[in-house]
């Protein structure tokens, strides 16, 4: 039997830390769902001491998830060690991964801290952490670019002190694969009891060999890998998951290793993420594009046709692309509803969202005759109209004529009264984001309006994403209709009442 490499997802911390990223504590559960379906070892689920918020979020996670192991990052330090074990609680396996900085210039510049006190920082935190949990991991942050002698030194301390993973993260992308894989070796020969410990890599895409250095690093001893779904995180994003978990498995005359990854979640892991975050995937991206199964060139189709493994290293299928699988349509019953939803892994809790859910898959299917998976999906990602919310669409009314300007008609309750308001704008969209912005007031700054067609046809429903900014909050809305202008409409409302409630908040690091 092949030797297990563990996969340890930060899409919730790492992944967070993208500009604009930010999640809602809902949002956070659904992924971590998700992340349990795929059959990841570890979700790192926040940062319990950025904020109360991320804490409750960990707290959340830690409480619905079972097959998971949950686990909060912590500087080494008492305050960041205490809220991360209060934060993982009630998992049923929690990990607290503790960290600092071993390079010379983060330790002089950045810690001015000499080495002797860091080892010492280092042990302390992990002896702490250890009162909460058996399964603590410490990080020697930019790992790469510090001593090897050092890190030999501070692992053999820290394992003493009861760590039991030890990640050697690339933070700032400058490793180079060949050199990875020997730095890895080094460190496991040079520091006594490696044995006892699973070894892990961290590797970031400033240079665009973060999986690259990641594979580097398993085959210089690692088992563990972190990543995040579609490669989000800070700055260019940190090793993607999707494309590490394939290579192992596609390669596994090389790699030899095994994973607890059902692959065929992939796909809608990626699309759920890029749904919640706004993030596109670029159509050309290993694994998860739109393309990355798609052959244009006469030659290549012919041959596909012929043999799919002329031109095809994995089906499109083992990475759960599925064939727009018709499920449901008018006349399909609350049951058989729920039960879609449920195999999909999206059934909402309570019976009251159920309702709610059944009536708007209702009103989709009056409009468009047959519902795929996707189509669900993204019902299900857009929460619909609540009145309890402190803005809501009630009708609109868009016209658009060549030569003239579009005018935006919409009526929409603010604060439980009514407003009517008529603007023009650049296009359709402007138009209505412009009559919205004339009854709210916000003052917010549009970062990002994206649109995505959910299924093939032009009777697709569009998921659109808003990104406002206002102050030093950042807050994503979604909305799904057929109609694009609806959706868009939902969208910019939905990220007006995130930017005023609890929901939206700042950049848990900022
Ligand atoms: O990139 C990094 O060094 C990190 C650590 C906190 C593990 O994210
Ligand atoms: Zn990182």
């Amino acid at each position: 039997m092949s030797e297990r490499l563990y996969i340890f997802d930060t899409t919730l911390r790492d992944g967070e830390q993208s500009p604009g990223a930010s999640m809602t504590r809902d949002e956070k559960i659904r992924i971590a769902r998700q992340l349990e379906k795929l059959g990841v070892d570890i979700i790192e689920a926040g940062f319990a001491a950025a904020s109360p918020g991320d804490a409750e979020s960990i707290n959340a996670i830690a409480e619905a998830i079972k097959e998971s192991t949950i686990c909060s990052l912590a500087r080494a330090n008492e305050r960041d060690i205490r809220a991360a074990g209060e934060a993982i609680k009630p998992a049923a396996r929690g990990r607290i991964h503790t960290f600092i900085a071993t390079s010379p210039i983060h330790m002089e510049k950045k810690l001015r801290m000499q080495p002797d006190q860091v080892v010492e920082a280092a042990v302390a935190a992990v002896k702490l952490a250890r009162q909460y949990t058996d399964d603590v991991e410490f990080s020697a942050e930019d790992a790469l670019r510090s001593e090897p002698d050092f890190l030999c030194r501070i692992f053999d301390a820290v394992i003493k002190a009861g760590a039991r993973t030890i990640n050697v993260p690339d933070t700032v992308g400058y490793a180079v694969p060949h050199l990875t894989t020997e730095f890895f070796r080094k460190l496991i020969e040079g520091t006594p009891n490696s044995d006892q410990v699973i070894w892990s890599a961290h590797c970031h895409n400033d240079l665009g060999m973060a999986v690259a250095n990641s594979l580097a690093a398993v085959m210089g001893g690692a088992r563990q890998v972190e990543c995040t779904i579609n490669g989000l995180g800070e700055r260019a994003g940190n090793a993607a998951l999707e494309e590490i978990v394939m290579a192992v498995r596609t390669r596994c005359d090389v790699f030899d290793l095994e994973t607890r990854i059902d692959t065929t979640q992939i796909v809608p892991a990626s699309k759920l993420i890029s749904s919640i975050t706004g993030y596109p995937v670029q159509p050309n991206k290993a694994v998860v594009g739109a393309n990355a199964f798609a052959h244009e060139s006469g030659i290549h189709q012919d041959g596909v046709l012929k043999h799919r493994e002329t031109y095809e290293i994995m089906s499109a299928e083992s990475v759960g692309w599925s064939q727009n699988k018709l499920t449901l349509g008018k006349l399909s019953g609350r049951n058989a509803f729920r039960t879609r939803l449920q195999e999909l892994g999206i059934l909402p809790e309570g019976e009251e969202a159920l309702n709610a859910a059944f009536a708007r898959f209702k009103e989709l299917a009056d409009k468009k005759r047959e519902i795929f998976d996707e189509d669900l999906r993204a019902l299900l990602g857009d929460s619909g109209p609540d009145a309890t919310e402190r803005y809501r669409l009630i009708s609109l009314k868009v016209v658009s004529e060549t030569g003239e300007q579009p005018t935006a008609n919409l009526v929409m309750g603010a604060q439980g009264e009514e407003h009517r308001v008529v603007a023009h704008g650049a296009g359709p969209v402007d138009a209505v984001f412009k009559a919205i912005e004339s009854v709210a007031q916000s003052g917010a700054d549009l970062l990002l309006y994206s649109v995505n067609a959910v299924t093939a046809g032009t009777d697709s429903q569009a998921e659109v994403t808003v990104r406002l900014s206002l102050d030093d909050m950042v807050v994503n809305g979604q909305g799904a209709d057929i109609d694009v202008l609806v959706a868009s409409t939902e969208a910019y409302i939905s990220a007006l009442n995130r930017l005023t409630t609890e929901a939206g908040r700042a950049h848990p690091q900022a």
